[in-house]
């Protein structure tokens, strides 16, 4: 069964092979089907290669011009590249109508197709769209599960692709040793509804996590800032920290109660361990903590700093003070989405803080809304996650698999 590919916390492909042809289905193009045949012995025996196998096979359909959808009309509406061959198509007899197999991209594949450096890129390019109403955002869902965490519904559309996220956010994770954030990311076509991929979406998170504290550095940071303070150094800390060294920034401070993961983190950055004192002394400060109690005071911040605070993204977390909150000029990913349920939200409910007073950060990266105004200023931005952001890493996997950078670790069939 291709399910078993799922295992706890995130897709990874079996250990026997990145793909694994599930029961006696036939893979045919979808112009056989009308023919009553299936693929070539040749061509079954190469689709049953196992790892390689996929990737390179679609891409063999890209160069004959047809692909696995052939020429017939439900092979443009399975086709998973932009430009590019279609999906594998599972036919029972000819009698059942086809079943699509779709690629899933695990952990390592997704990685493997977006680097920090291009997820910044992506990040800040689903920021703008967004802003210029190119790309389409209808608010995230909330689905608690007390008292372990919540699951999340992200929709978005854009670049041709409609995604959806089911994610978790289960902070306590990390005492069972287990992520605290896992689920699927999904892409269809907005053009034809065809299911195009599934991704892992521990790794999208990570990686447009990381790139939005990098991006919101670029656009609000001092120019001269440079060095990182990471407060909590989990799966989302280590991300963020790569990526603002991607984009620059360092060498920093790692700083996490759990010694060994601040240790790892700074180990792999060549940084150093140190207090949360000494982390929030940076330029850059990072907050990815469960946002259980607060790791910026008022009195910690210094003239100059930006704080991305990536922890918060529900209602009830806080990392920040209140009285640290008053001290900063305020920025979010999105007004909607912050004020009910991210760092600023206690503070908006309070009448602490209003609209008026928070820039959305693609409104600073189109030049609508001011950004930092001195180099004094306390900038801080509230990132709650969006899905044009999932959507972002979605087009990149999409195109890394186009251009023939990676190949998908599965197929399934739906
Ligand atoms: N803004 C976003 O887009 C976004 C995306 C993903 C996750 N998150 C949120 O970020 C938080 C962290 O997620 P994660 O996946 O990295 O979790 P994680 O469990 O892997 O890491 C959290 C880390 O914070 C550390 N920590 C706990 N209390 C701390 C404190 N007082 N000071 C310093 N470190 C402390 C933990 O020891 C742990 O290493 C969660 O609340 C999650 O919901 C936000």
């Amino acid at each position: 069964m291709v399910r078993q590919f799922y295992p706890l916390g995130g897709l990874r492909a079996a250990p026997t092979g990145r793909y694994a042809p599930g029961g006696t289905a036939e893979l045919a193009r979808l112009d056989s089907l009308a023919e009553g045949g299936g693929l070539p012995a040749a061509d079954r025996r190469r689709r049953r290669r196992g790892r390689g196998g996929v990737g390179e096979e679609l891409l063999e359909g890209g160069r004959d011009g047809h692909g696995l959808g052939g020429r017939g009309g439900g092979g443009r509406d399975l086709d998973a590249r932009p430009g590019g061959p279609a999906l594998a198509v599972r036919t029972h007899g000819g009698k059942i109508p086809p079943v699509q197999e779709v690629p899933v991209f695990d952990h390592d594949a997704v990685l493997a197709a977006v680097s920090p450096a291009e997820a910044i890129d992506r990040v800040r390019a689903a920021f703008v769209r967004h802003a210029e109403g190119e790309w389409v955002m209808p608010s995230k869902v909330y689905v608690e599960a007390p008292p372990h965490g919540d699951f999340r519904a992200m929709p978005a559309r854009g670049e041709g692709l409609a995604v959806l996220k089911w994610v978790t956010s289960f902070p306590r994770n990390a005492e069972r040793g287990l992520p605290a954030v896992a689920g699927a990311l999904l892409a269809s076509s907005a053009e034809t509804g065809a299911m195009l991929a599934i991704l892992d979406c521990g790794a999208a998170t990570s990686l447009r996590t990381g790139a939005a504290a990098a991006v919101s550095a670029r656009a609000l940071a001092r120019e001269e800032a440079r060095s990182v303070g990471v407060i909590g150094c989990g799966v989302n800390g280590v991300w963020a920290a790569r990526c603002l060294a991607a984009a620059g920034y360092g060498p920093g401070v790692c700083s996490d109660p759990r010694a060994e993961a601040a240790e790892r983190l700074a180990s792999e950055m060549d940084w150093r361990v140190g207090s949360r004192e000494e982390a929030v002394a940076q330029d850059v400060v990072v907050t990815v903590t469960p946002g259980a109690e607060p790791v910026v005071l008022a009195s910690d911040l210094r003239p100059g700093q930006h704080v991305a605070a990536l922890g918060a993204d529900v209602a009830g977390k806080s990392e920040v003070e209140l009285e640290a909150l008053a001290r900063c000029r305020l920025f979010c990913d999105d007004w909607a989405q912050a004020s009910a349920g991210g760092e600023l939200s206690r503070a908006v409910a309070e009448g602490r803080v209003r609209s008026e007073e928070v820039g959305e950060l693609g409104a600073v990266l189109t030049g609508r809304t001011a950004g930092r105004s001195d180099v004094a200023e306390v900038t801080l931005f509230d990132s709650t996650g969006l899905a044009i952001q999932d959507l972002g890493i979605a087009v990149a996997v999409l195109d890394a698999w186009r251009a023939g950078r990676v190949e998908p670790s599965a197929l399934v069939p739906l």
